[in-house]
């Protein structure tokens, strides 16, 4: 996601701050910017693409030693400079960063407004800034502003703020998105990530959801969200800067696995509104989604198995038909379209020749288009009709996780929106399928808690060449995601197969030790699915269930890990944690670099 820093001090804080935002750069960024105070004078530099271009639009001299920082990684409006932070308030009195997501933000526009406050850009962060300013054009005090705003905002934020007249103070507020105050002698720095200061100072303070703090040069005082006086205890940082990176982890992918509940729950919050999915960001209005015949989903590699696990979720809950392709073979097919049909582009960058070529070739038919994509202002983003956003921030390594699930959610809130216009179910269904959808967060959460289980059967599978996984419908396409993951990270020949096939060649394979897979989630299909895995069992085969729990498997398996229950469809977003789990441990077992494997890229941009 975006990073912050802050700085109040002696020194000059241009040049804390812009080493700062160079050491957040590994996170990702596509526009960056500061603000510096300056006694009653703040100066604000912006600048889209490379911090290399803020630098050189900073290179003059700025006197100050209070400011504040940002890397943006757009998801509100383009990568411009007018939507790079620091935003400024209409009448000039409130600076600031933010990291996060404000939810109500067409909500606090409206007032704001009402109450004579313009907009210069397409930020949800510029309400933020106008909604302090209109609470301190009232109350004249920063804290009380704040108390005020805050209890109007929903959504998640980290907020670093400077208003006018309080020259040597900078505050902060927390909901959800990081942010770390850190100490030194006489000055005192302000972080979203432990590396953008570790060179400072190792003693911090974490601050909690619902806290402020007012930060000045070496003193720190923090509020709970009334504004009333509390206490914190610093810790000290024992992490060296390459762990920082990786919030404590070994590696950037176990970091993305466990940013997954997170992903998810920003997606959704970008498309719930009042308990509805509303899609009008991507213009897609009920009647649109009513007259669609017919989808083609279209990917490469992981963004291809979200389209097949889409693919059969919108057929089995909205009951349109659904063609699935990889965009590599859609775009030399010569594909048949016929009227009221829409083509679905899903990537994660944005940027795959395959995927952009297909996207052409559809929009060269009249097909109308939608792309559901992770990175804001990428090429598909910008030729697509229509664009849902997914909200995982920056993925690092090459193997995708967390795009990968905040794909699948918005590819289910599609499914549930298609369902809906098209009355293929009754509103209080609706309802359930979408308050179901809101569970998946802490469901995965729950599997994350357990995945050290997953260490001993990983022991046991890297020692090994090759591994079988099976499954039915979207167990099938979940089969599918975790043998690529498993191949593309341990470079174990893994193999998904559509449980039913196994006999018709494949069980020739099979002998004593192999180790066979299956992804049992679905009540309806997993009883068959057993009964290949007995067939193969019968000749040898060692058997691994990825099963929900309540599933009766364990006389027939050998290993099992559960998986919470949820609706039918929506399963796919449990069951593959435990496989990407699996893929990581295997991989490092094997000593093996996981965030980048040989040969392959994160962006593939030739054909
Ligand atoms: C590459 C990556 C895969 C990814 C695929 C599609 O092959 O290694 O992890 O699934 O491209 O990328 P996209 O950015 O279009 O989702």
């Amino acid at each position: 996601m975006c990073g912050i820093v802050g700085f109040a001090g002696k020194r000059n804080a241009k040049d804390i701050l812009l080493q700062g935002l160079q050491r957040l750069e590994y996170r990702g960024y596509d526009s960056a910017g500061i603000a510096i105070q300056n006694g009653e004078q703040t100066t604000v530099i912006k600048a889209s693409g490379r911090l290399q271009s803020l630098m050189e639009k900073a290179k003059h001299e700025i006197q100050g030693t209070l400011g504040i920082g940002h890397t943006r990684w757009a998801t509100h409006g383009k990568p411009t400079e007018e939507n790079a932070h620091p935003h400024q308030s209409a009448d000039g009195s409130v600076t600031l960063v933010h990291n996060g997501i404000i939810e109500n933000e067409r909500e606090l526009r409206a007032f704001l407004m009402q109450n004579g406050f313009s907009f210069s850009s397409e930020t949800d962060t510029e309400a933020a800034a106008n909604l302090l300013a209109y609470h301190y054009q009232k109350t004249g005090s920063p804290l009380k502003a704040l108390t005020e705003a805050l209890h109007m905002i929903h959504g998640s934020y980290a907020l670093v703020i400077l208003f006018k007249g309080c020259p040597d103070v900078i505050f902060t507020a927390k909901k959800e998105s990081p942010l770390i105050i850190g100490m030194g002698a006489e000055e005192t720095f302000i972080a979203s990530d432990v590396p953008a200061i570790l060179p400072y100072t190792r003693r911090i303070y974490d601050m909690e959801s619902g806290e402020i703090a007012e930060v000045g040069r070496g003193s720190v005082h923090f509020y709970d969200k009334n504004g009333d006086h509390i206490e914190k205890t610093p810790t000290e940082i024992t992490w060296n800067i390459d762990s920082a990176e990786k919030d404590g982890f070994d590696h950037f992918m176990m970091k993305e696995i466990h940013e997954q509940p997170k992903a998810v729950r920003n997606t959704l919050y970008a498309y719930l509104k009042n308990g509805n999915i509303d899609f009008s960001k991507a213009n897609l209005t009920e009647s649109t989604l009513k007259s669609i015949q017919k989808l083609h989903i279209i990917g490469c590699g992981s963004a291809y198995h979200v389209g097949m696990t889409a693919g059969y979720v919108i057929e089995d809950i909205a009951r349109i038909p659904v063609r699935v392709e990889y965009a590599s073979e859609f775009r030399y097919r010569h594909p048949v379209f016929g009227e009221h049909e829409l083509a679905v582009m899903i990537s994660q960058s944005g940027e795959t020749a395959d995927s952009l070529s297909a996207l052409r070739e559809a929009k060269a038919h009249g097909v109308p288009t939608l792309a559901i994509v992770n990175v804001v202002g990428s090429s598909i983003a910008r030729e697509a009709d229509h664009v849902l956003y997914t909200h995982a921030g920056p993925e690092i390594a090459v193997a995708t996780t967390k795009a990968y699930s905040a794909q699948l959610a918005v590819c289910y809130l599609l499914a549930v929106a298609l369902g809906h216009a098209k009355g293929a179910f009754c509103d209080a269904k609706y309802q359930v399928f979408l308050d179901e959808i809101q569970k998946l967060p802490e469901k995965i959460e729950q599997i994350l808690e357990k995945k050290d289980s997953l260490r001993v059967l990983s022991a046991h599978l890297a020692s090994l060449e090759t591994l079988f996984l099976i499954g039915r419908g979207v167990d099938f396409s979940t089969a599918l995601e975790g043998a690529l993951k498993i191949k593309e990270i341990s470079y174990i020949h893994a193999e998904a197969y559509a449980a039913g096939e196994l006999k018709h060649g494949t069980i020739s394979l099979i002998e004593k030790e192999t180790p066979v897979l299956g992804v049992l989630t679905q009540k309806n299909l997993f009883p068959k699915t057993l009964s290949n895995m007995r067939e193969v069992k019968s000749r040898g085969a060692y058997l691994i269930g990825i099963a929900t729990e309540g599933f009766d498997v364990e006389n027939t398996v050998d290993e099992v890990f559960y998986i919470p229950e949820t609706l039918r469809p929506f399963a796919p977003s449990l069951s593959v944690i435990p496989l990407q789990l699996l893929g990581y441990y295997i991989g490092t077992m094997r000593g093996l670099d996981v965030d980048k494997p040989r040969n392959l890229a994160k962006s593939v941009t030739v054909e």
